[in-house]
């Protein structure tokens, strides 16, 4: 009933050249965020304080002239509009934190690693109880494990991390990457990959592919797989696969029906300063998309129909409920006058069943990177990056705050 953001091992690297999925950091429009010990997240505005500012589709060319004129986003950088929604705030998580990882396993939710602020990150993982809606079993990640970026999948049991950024700021990519048994709390070596990529579990294969290479800017469009079975790799080496049409970080990478999906993301990151020494972070341009792709039985890629607006930083963002794909949040086209960062706000559902979009709620806040699961009729998401208000949706804090609602689709 959830999706599971599944997966399985590896060995060996495929090719240095190739690290995938990068995600972003895209925070860093401010400079230093706040951690879990500063003041408390102001509360989100309600949603309906935010009109949307869509022009109407007859005219649609003047309004988004006077939108222009006026110094205001037409409807690919608005608010689409959405029904409001009745949001529960949960325990907040131990830790704020962006571009963390976040793996759900029947009543629990497995939150692994990001970064607290630029220049820290976290090296554990928080669990999150849906049965009572407590953290608590925090446990530490391998000292090699990479921070953030990271290519997540599970099988119900073994998880598997793949790769992804050692340390803070822009630093780049670990080839290490390691499978951990939720019974036991052990964790084992993994073959090596390179950078974080979208990652799933299909047909008994762990598959990486897309995310950025070295650079952490550069997209890649390599794909490669290995055979997994109870945590431990089939094979000592990675098997080339087609390759995807679109490369980059940052995508929802989900299988349902037994159908591989790869969903938004974009071209292009942050990258580190040349010759920073603390490898600080520097922005480049970026594209998001819409594109939907899946790979079935034909192993040869099909688009389907596009998100309602461009989406990324959803890699953890999303689960199925009764076969639909709901993704929450992530961040849209850049500001074309301001350039800046421009977070999502609404809750996106994909039928599995008429391959169709909708938009079907509004979020408490637009947010990046969140992490999502379900659980006996509830919607939760915790962590992440938040707009600055209900009229501006440029990143601000970082949180650790935890929502639910009830979820229904029929
Ligand atoms: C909004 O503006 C961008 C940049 O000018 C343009 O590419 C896009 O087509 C516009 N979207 C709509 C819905 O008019
Ligand atoms: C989750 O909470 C339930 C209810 O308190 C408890 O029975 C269960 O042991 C908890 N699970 C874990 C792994 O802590
Ligand atoms: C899933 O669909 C079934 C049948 O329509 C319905 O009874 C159930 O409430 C739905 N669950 C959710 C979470 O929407």
């Amino acid at each position: 009933m959830v999706g599971s953001r599944v997966a399985a091992v590896g060995k060996h690297p495929p090719s240095r050249r190739y690290l995938l999925v990068l995600s972003c950091i895209s925070l860093l429009g401010s400079s230093s965020w706040p951690t879990s010990s500063g003041p408390p997240p102001r509360p989100p505005p309600p949603h309906h304080t935010s009109p949307s500012r869509r022009p109407s589709a007859s005219g649609a060319a003047k309004d988004v002239k006077l939108a222009f004129a006026k110094g205001e986003p037409n409807a690919t950088f608005a608010d689409l509009p959405a029904p409001a929604l009745e949001w529960e705030e949960m325990a907040k998580a131990p830790v704020a934190r962006l571009d963390g990882a976040a793996i759900q396993i029947k009543n629990l939710l497995y939150v692994f690693a990001g970064y607290g602020t630029i220049d820290y990150v976290h090296s554990h993982v928080d669990v999150y109880n849906f049965t009572d809606n407590t953290w608590g079993g925090k446990f530490d990640m391998p000292k090699e494990m990479a921070h953030s970026h990271l290519g997540v999948a599970t099988d119900g049991r073994y998880i598997y991390v793949i790769s992804g950024q050692y340390g803070p700021q822009c630093r780049g990519p670990t080839s290490r990457s390691f499978v951990l048994d939720t019974e036991s709390k052990k964790w084992d070596d993994l073959p090596h990959y390179l950078y974080a990529p979208a990652t799933q579990l299909w047909r008994g294969r762990l598959h990486v592919m897309g995310g950025s290479k070295e650079d952490r800017h550069e997209p890649g469009t390599e794909h490669w797989s290995l055979a997994v079975k109870d945590g431990k790799a089939l094979e000592n080496e990675w098997r080339s696969e087609i390759q995807i049409p679109l490369g980059g970080p940052h995508r929802a990478c989900v299988v349902a029906n037994d159908k591989l999906l790869v969903i938004g993301g974009q071209e292009g990151d942050f990258m580190a300063k040349p010759g920073s020494p603390i490898f600080k972070c520097s922005r480049r341009n970026e594209v998001v998309y819409d594109n939907v792709y899946m790979l079935d039985d034909e192993l040869k890629w099909k688009e389907l129909t596009p998100m309602p607006k461009p989406d990324s930083h959803i890699e953890f963002a999303w689960v199925i409920v009764n076969n639909s794909i709901v993704i929450a949040g992530g961040t849209t086209e850049k500001h074309p006058l301001t350039k800046k960062m421009i977070l999502v706000g609404e809750l996106f559902r994909f039928n599995l069943d008429t391959l169709e979009w909708s938009v079907i709620g509004k979020m408490p806040y637009r947010v990046k990177t969140t992490l999502v699961g379900f659980w006996d009729g509830w919607l939760y998401f915790t962590s992440g990056q938040r707009d600055r208000g209900p009229d501006d949706p440029a990143p601000r804090n970082v949180l650790g705050t935890t929502w639910r609602t009830r979820l229904r689709l029929e």
